[in-house]
């Protein structure tokens, strides 16, 4: 297994290219579902949810080619020669519960493994399946899975969810897309995947309207047909780049962000004393000499502050002068990077969903490890500003979300690199 060495200590200085977003892909690619054409994606990103999310359409029968470089994914799904999802993929990600909309309502069956919980928290996915309740289908659980079917295809109707969901937003989009009659969706998330996705659905024939608001409405149509759709940038790669010079000092260019993907977020780096300034090419955050000012957030749906810079921004407040109030308000255990953060020098205590910062002069790099994809890069990210050096272990987490990180963060000067369990 390999690990990453952060010499900590160097100013940053230089651009980094923002990659397609991840969760918006993951989202995507299960559309391929909808229709026997083609469905083109441009700018995705090379990552290992991407291979796994592959590899489970491919499982289905849908053909996918990754093309210059797995920069284009091409998708064709003739026709779905198997509607079991099974759990040997599904565990993998829990993303893999996306097919389950697009099968049901395109051939009126589909069998998907349960995902079950993950580090971060228990996360259910009733909130998917009473939505595809709504629009007709019968689901039966048993032996892990869920058994759905709609023998005369999905029907439109009224979906109310009591809570906020991306992905349940995500299943009940595309499946109503070619329900008979009209879908609306009330309390849906707002998130800029969610328009990316309506706006590939729109490419490919469906009808939809009010996506990044809290109702999206739908009129299903007969049938969809292929298109070629370029994948949002990634918000949440922009925003954990935009930390790094605000931890090492610097300034750096993020290229293809924009603020709006990351207002909330931005404010409050503002709010610490950290620049942020629009460029013709994208975002670019410089901090020189001034202090880090502590500053309270709290999680919360789009627009709010993304519950995915949560450890990120715990980082930075880590070196923030006073104390500094975190409340993770979407996921029940999302604070495993605070002990490990902790073991750099950092002063954090976690009382249920909150965290309180009180920022030291300086931290000191480890040994650490985490357990998710967010929480590891934010070790990083404090790696960067430490004294020493910082090894972070179990590197398949920041292979998930994160193109490339070694190479676009040693771009700008950082002293970082990629070493195997052996050589380490
Ligand atoms: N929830 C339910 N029932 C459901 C669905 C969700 O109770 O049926 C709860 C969840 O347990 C959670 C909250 O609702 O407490 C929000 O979950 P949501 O469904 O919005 O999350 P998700 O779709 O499973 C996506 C991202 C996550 C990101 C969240 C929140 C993808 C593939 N994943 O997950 O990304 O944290 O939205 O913004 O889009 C990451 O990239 O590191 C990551 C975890």
């Amino acid at each position: 297994m390999d690990s990453i060495l952060v010499r900590g200590g160097q100013r940053l200085t230089g651009r980094i290219p923002i990659s397609g977003a991840k969760n918006a892909c993951l989202a995507l690619m299960p559309a391929a579902l909808l229709t026997e054409e083609p469905l083109t994606l441009t700018n995705a990103p090379r990552l290992s949810d991407i291979r796994t999310m592959a590899q489970l359409l491919e499982s289905l029968g849908c053909e996918v080619a990754s093309l210059q470089a797995g920069r284009v994914l091409v998708m064709g799904a003739e026709g779905i020669s198997n509607h079991v999802a099974d759990y040997d993929i599904v565990r993998k990600m829990r993303a893999s519960i996306l097919v389950l909309g697009p099968m049901l309502a395109r051939d009126g069956h589909a069998v998907v493994s349960l995902p079950g919980g993950c580090a971060i928290g228990a996360r259910p996915v009733d909130l998917h399946l009473m939505g595809l309740e709504r629009l007709g289908a019968t689901l039966d659980l048993r032996d892990g899975y869920v058994h759905a079917s709609a023998p005369n295809g999905l029907r439109g109707g009224l979906v109310e969810f009591p809570m906020v969901s991306v992905g349940a937003t995500e299943n009940l989009l595309m499946a109503a897309t070619l329900a008979k009659g009209t879908t609306v969706l009330r309390n849906a998330a707002r998130e800029p995947e969610i328009a990316d996705l309506a706006r590939c659905l729109r490419a490919m024939g469906a009808q939809i309207e009010g996506e990044g608001t809290e109702t999206i409405e739908i009129e299903g149509v007969d049938r969809l047909h292929g298109a070629t759709h370029p994948v949002v940038a990634d918000r949440i790669e922009l925003g954990t780049y935009m930390l790094a010079p605000a931890l090492a000092g610097g300034e750096v260019e993020m290229v293809g962000g924009r603020r709006e993907l990351v207002a909330a977020f931005a404010d409050k780096l503002e709010a610490a004393g950290i620049e942020v300034e629009d460029t013709a090419d994208g975002v670019k955050v410089s901090r020189q000499n001034g202090g880090i000012a502590a500053v309270d957030v709290e999680t919360a749906p789009f627009p709010g502050f993304p519950t995915d810079l949560q450890a990120q921004m715990m980082a930075l407040l880590t070196l923030a002068d006073g104390v500094s109030r975190l409340e993770e308000r979407i996921f029940e255990n999302r604070f495993m990077h605070a002990p490990e953060l902790i073991r750099m020098g950092a002063h954090i205590e976690v009382h249920g969903g909150v965290a309180t910062v009180t920022g030291v002069e300086r931290l000191r790099g480890a040994p650490v490890m985490a357990t998710d994809l967010r929480a590891s890069v934010s070790l990083i990210l404090a790696g960067l500003a430490a004294e020493g050096e910082t090894r972070v272990a179990r590197v398949y987490h920041l292979d998930r979300g994160y193109e490339r990180l070694e190479d676009k963060l040693s771009a700008c000067g950082a002293q970082i690199e990629r070493v195997s369990e052996r050589a380490a």
